[in-house]
């Protein structure tokens, strides 16, 4: 099926070996939101590639159809397009109930659904910030708790919230991006604490700067991948590919103890201010003069 003009076609990896067994996750579902494109495409294809099946969703229908397509052709296990725009409560249980219809159970929840744009707070209009808090923190809101009202409560289960790092220490151009975040990396804690007994893992990944995403093409003002990751202490920016085996671990048995953390997947990024090898070469030459 060749795809429309206008809709941007995601491809799988070109080669895929894993480190874990593939029937990791035989047997389990995965209801991915913003799974249609970008970094949670790859989770799902990971997390199918390891005998997952999947519920994709987002709020463009003919680009989820066709990257459900590409992954269930690409590993062999279902995915279902699922429609729903996450700040609209009535579409998410829609959608939930969908997902249930087609499988039913839910095993693991990943909240990815996203929205971003560069702007600085001056410029910053009130349906500007209140968008993105409504799709980043509502949303993962939402959709965890239909979840969890209609599965998790019963029956456990393991949810990864996609976060950042803009907020750990402050991003200009990003505050409603990372006050968002910051309030779903709250969330979070306030989950697992409350749904742990339920059998209900919570959990953040914070992702860096990470090539092939619209994320990146967004906000790295046209910065090349090589400029980017001279910032970055291992000296390159992350692949969708390792977020995605991130949050294979998590969500498998061996991450049983892990729950409420935030992981950190940037490669340090947040840390370096840019100034480092300048400061060491300041150092070297005020030591040569002694
Ligand atoms: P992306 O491909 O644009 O992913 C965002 C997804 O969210 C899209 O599939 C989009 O689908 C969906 N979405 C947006 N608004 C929605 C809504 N109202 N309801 C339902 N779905 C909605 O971007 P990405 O760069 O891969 O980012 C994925 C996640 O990683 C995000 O949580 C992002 O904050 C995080 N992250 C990314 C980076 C990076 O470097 N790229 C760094 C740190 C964190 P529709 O348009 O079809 O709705
Ligand atoms: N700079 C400043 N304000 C902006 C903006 C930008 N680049 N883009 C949108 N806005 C403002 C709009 O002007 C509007 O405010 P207003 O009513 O005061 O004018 C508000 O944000 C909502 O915009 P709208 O386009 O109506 O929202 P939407 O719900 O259709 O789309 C977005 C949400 C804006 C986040 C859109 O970019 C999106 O759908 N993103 C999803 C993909 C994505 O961001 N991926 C990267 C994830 S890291």
């Amino acid at each position: 099926m060749a795809a429309p003009e206008n809709i941007p076609v995601e491809k799988c990896l070109e080669e895929y070996k894993s480190s874990f067994r593939s029937d990791l996750l035989k047997g389990k579902v995965a209801f991915i939101t913003g799974g249609g494109s970008g970094i949670c495409f790859t989770i799902a294809e990971i997390f199918m590639r390891h005998g997952c099946d999947t519920a994709i969703s987002g709020r463009k229908l003919e680009r989820l159809k066709l990257s459900s397509k590409t992954l269930s052709e690409a590993t062999g296990h279902r995915c279902l397009p699922i429609q729903m725009d996450v700040r609209k409560p009535q579409e998410v249980i829609d959608a939930v109930d969908n997902c249930l219809k087609e499988f039913g159970r839910i095993d693991i929840l990943i909240n990815g659904a996203a929205g971003n744009f560069l702007c600085p707070l001056e410029n910053m209009s009130f349906n500007a910030f209140k968008t993105v808090i409504e799709i980043d923190t509502l949303g993962t809101f939402n959709v965890s708790k239909v979840v969890f009202d209609k599965f998790f409560k019963n029956n456990g289960g393991v949810i990864i919230n996609i976060t950042a790092m803009l907020h750990h220490r402050g991003t200009i151009l990003q505050a409603h991006v990372g006050s968002a975040k910051a309030a779903i990396e709250t969330l979070t804690k306030h989950q697992a604490l409350e749904w742990g007994p339920k059998g209900v893992r919570v959990l953040c990944v914070a992702p860096g700067p990470i090539g092939d995403t619209e994320g990146m093409s967004r906000l790295g003002m046209g910065a090349s991948a090589e400029d980017v990751g001279l910032r970055i202490p291992i000296r390159r920016m992350g692949t969708r590919k390792e977020i995605g085996e991130i949050c294979l671990f998590l969500v498998s048995d061996m991450a049983g103890l892990i729950t409420s953390s935030t992981i950190e997947a940037d490669g340090a990024s947040w840390l370096a201010d840019g100034s480092e090898e300048k400061r060491i070469e300041m150092y070297k030459a005020l030591m040569s003069k002694m």
